[in-house]
């Protein structure tokens, strides 16, 4: 297999698809070339969700991004949860299946925080052989995103960068880019973002997340309820001019403007990437 055989076909530039647009995506033909779902809103056995999901699918390409599979959690992975993202899949056949590089339970209990994992070669292990387990269910690769993060632990051998790349080889998945969590992150820690992107497989990475972040003191808070801020969009610019054509998508959870305003959004991430290929060609 070639390292750039490694990725999904691309998809061009893609919307999460939250509540709140539901109707005015299904109105009328919009400019987005694909969704994204958040995936535990469909693990229900049948109702208005899932043939809301048919009726977008009917229209559209999907990717199902989950939130609570805690990879890098120490309690055994949920059987049950993979049999149901199975289905689900089977059942939408998505373009690809994503979650997040962090850990969200402990004995049990559920803490709906994407919590960030020490970065050791202890955890890479770790993480990859769950990793290998959610693939062989799943039958394909996984896609891991990057959480932003506010604390760091002491424990920790290698940046950050060099763990998700470690990570994502070893357990021969994917990379989800989320540029605004690279750019808090940055802030937050100290780092250059640069550095970051520089430090990962270019042939891993599958997708982009673009989002909105709220300042709080000397901290960026990633709280997804406003525009993209220069900063990611300058990051963005990078990202493809270092790794290419590679599906975006913008993420938006709260103080949710009509759907027009994500569409312009969506429309400056088309124009950025134009032009950076553009650039490429010249
Ligand atoms: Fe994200």
């Amino acid at each position: 297999m070639t390292a750039t055989s490694l990725r999904y076909p691309g998809l061009g530039h893609g919307l999460g698809l939250r509540v709140d647009h539901y109707e005015a995506i299904l109105a009328e033909p919009a400019p987005i070339d694909w969704l994204e779902i958040v995936t535990e809103n469909y693990l229900v056995p049948g109702g208005r969700p899932l043939d809301y999901l048919e009726r977008f699918r009917a229209r559209y390409p999907l990717v199902m991004h989950g939130v609570s599979l805690s990879i890098g959690g120490t309690d055994p992975l949920d059987r049950a949860y993979l049999r149901d993202l199975r289905d689900l899949a089977d059942r939408v056949q998505p373009a690809w299946i994503s979650d997040h590089l962090c850990w969200t339970a402990v004995d049990g209990i559920q803490l709906h925080d994407l919590l960030p994992l020490p970065y050791t070669e202890e955890a890479v292990a770790h993480v990859a052989a769950r990793v290998g387990q959610v693939q062989d269910v799943l039958g394909r690769r996984l896609v891991l995103e990057n959480v932003s993060s506010y604390v760091g632990y002491h424990a920790s051998q290698m940046p950050e960068w060099e763990f998700l790349a470690a990570v994502a080889e070893a357990a021969d998945c994917l990379i989800l880019l989320d540029l605004n969590n690279v750019h808090v992150s940055a802030v937050n820690h100290g780092f250059d973002p640069l550095s970051y992107l520089a430090g990962l497989p270019g042939a891993r990475i599958q997708q982009f997340h673009l989002a909105g972040h709220t300042p709080a003191g000397t901290l960026l808070i990633d709280t997804h309820d406003a525009a993209i801020a220069d900063p990611v969009w300058t990051l963005y610019a990078e990202a493809v001019r270092r790794f290419g054509a590679v599906s975006a998508l913008i993420e938006r959870d709260d103080a949710m403007p009509p759907l027009p305003d994500l569409l312009a959004e969506l429309a400056i991430a088309r124009t950025i990437a134009r032009q950076v290929a553009a650039g490429r060609a010249a």
